[in-house]
């Protein structure tokens, strides 16, 4: 990586403020965390840090406050869950700037680690805010950023901040930028892309500029349906995103490309995405005009299978049905074990994808498990991340 990291600067007895991607699934009913694979992909950095003496400062955001403090939004559970796995104490500081941080930061020892209240319980802080940022910089001396989850966003704790102090990169941004930046350089041959997820324009993008690196698109979940369209399959009451234009151009650049796109063969289809829905597998070419398409059906899963099985490196983002409904959820975790069964260099893309992943225990699997969801997306588009551009060259 170009970018400088917490290898290439002296961090003993400094104040150091790590940006993180604290950002894990909650359940809004409990407020209990339902996932850690954020927390524990950035124990690396934090035990770096605290292994060299470091005072260590961590700030993250959690969900989408909007700007105003609300409890279901505390860091309070993540703190809990970083002291178990560091085995030390993580304190949660109850504001991220103001007297109050800066009083907590002035009694942090060499070798502490503290956690700021939620970013986002600030308006500046999406508002890419300066003065937010100013009063956020005022606490450290030298700024890591290992929110790779959120590097692609052009906010205060992301981008401001690297204006007043020295910013380098953690371990985890740079092992994320290292690999998926490997995939796009130099992949080993046949390269399988399979996308799913509800909307087309979220991987235009990307399958652009991944086309001429590629050999195989796999297309699944909502985001089939406008491809079905745009190869005149009837596709019933699925939703469409006005994108079957979108969809032609890309098939039409693919065949250019010599690229092979491939499409569900039968679907799962019903007539409302609900629990209480049944389900019904047909053909694509007899999808009632009634019924909505929820998954891919298990004929496709076997020809999907075929194509993983020739590749020798794969990515994938986004799942191939309503994953959430148990009835629409048996293709996305087919594939999952698919996938993790390959004799490939595997890479899933974070959010929902990385959550599948690790709700059947198969990241060991994979070669690699994405942190970022969005910030994969756009690095794959090959658009440079804010987050990245804003630490210092090497
Ligand atoms: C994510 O989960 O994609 C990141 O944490 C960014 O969150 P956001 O989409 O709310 O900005």
């Amino acid at each position: 990586m170009d970018k400088k990291t917490i290898r290439d600067v002296e961090v003993a007895g400094k104040k150091v403020i790590m940006r993180t991607d604290f950002n894990e699934p909650l359940d809004e009913r409990t407020g209990h965390l339902t996932d850690d694979i954020r927390i524990r992909a950035a124990i690396p950095t934090i035990e770096y840090l605290v292994n060299h003496k470091a005072k260590v400062i961590l700030c993250s955001h959690l969900g989408r406050p909007k700007g105003k403090r609300e409890l279901l939004y505390s860091l309070q559970g993540v703190a809990k869950r970083l002291s178990e796995l560091l085995r030390q104490e993580v304190r949660l500081v109850p504001d991220c700037i103001g007297a109050v941080a800066e009083e907590a930061v002035s009694r942090i020892q060499d070798g502490d680690v503290i956690l700021l209240e939620n970013l986002r319980f600030h308006p500046g802080e999406e508002q890419g805010d300066p003065a937010f940022a100013e009063a956020l910089a005022r606490l450290g001396e030298l700024y890591v950023d290992d929110a790779f989850g959120t590097a692609h966003r052009a906010h205060a704790s992301i981008v401001g901040i690297a204006k007043h102090l020295p910013a380098v990169s953690g371990l985890l941004l740079e092992k994320e930028v290292m690999t998926l930046g490997g995939v796009l350089q130099n992949p080993v041959h046949p390269f399988g892309l399979l996308l799913g997820g509800a909307k087309v324009n979220d991987k235009v993008a990307l399958i652009e500029n991944v086309m001429s690196k590629v050999d195989h698109i796999i297309i699944g979940g909502g985001m089939a349906a406008s491809f079905l369209k745009a190869k005149n399959y009837e596709i019933g009451r699925s939703l469409l995103d006005g994108n079957v234009e979108v969809a032609s151009y890309l098939i039409q650049k693919a065949d250019k490309h010599g690229v092979k796109i491939h499409l569900p063969a039968d679907v799962v289809v019903t007539d409302e995405i609900k629990h209480s829905s049944p389900a019904e597998i047909v053909p694509v070419g007899t999808i009632p005009p009634d019924k909505r398409i929820a998954d891919i059906g298990p004929l496709t899963v076997s020809q999907f299978r075929k194509v993983l099985e020739k590749c020798k490196t794969v990515f994938w983002n986004g799942p191939m049905g309503v994953h959430e409904i148990p009835q629409f959820s048996e293709s996305t975790f087919a594939v999952a074990g698919i996938i993790a069964g390959l004799h490939a260099t595997t890479i899933i893309g974070g959010g929902s994808t990385a959550e599948v992943v690790t709700s059947l225990k198969l990241n060991e699997h994979m070669s690699f498990v994405s942190t970022g969801g969005g910030a994969s997306l756009e690095f794959l588009s090959g658009q440079m991340l804010p987050g990245v551009a804003a630490l210092l060259d090497r």
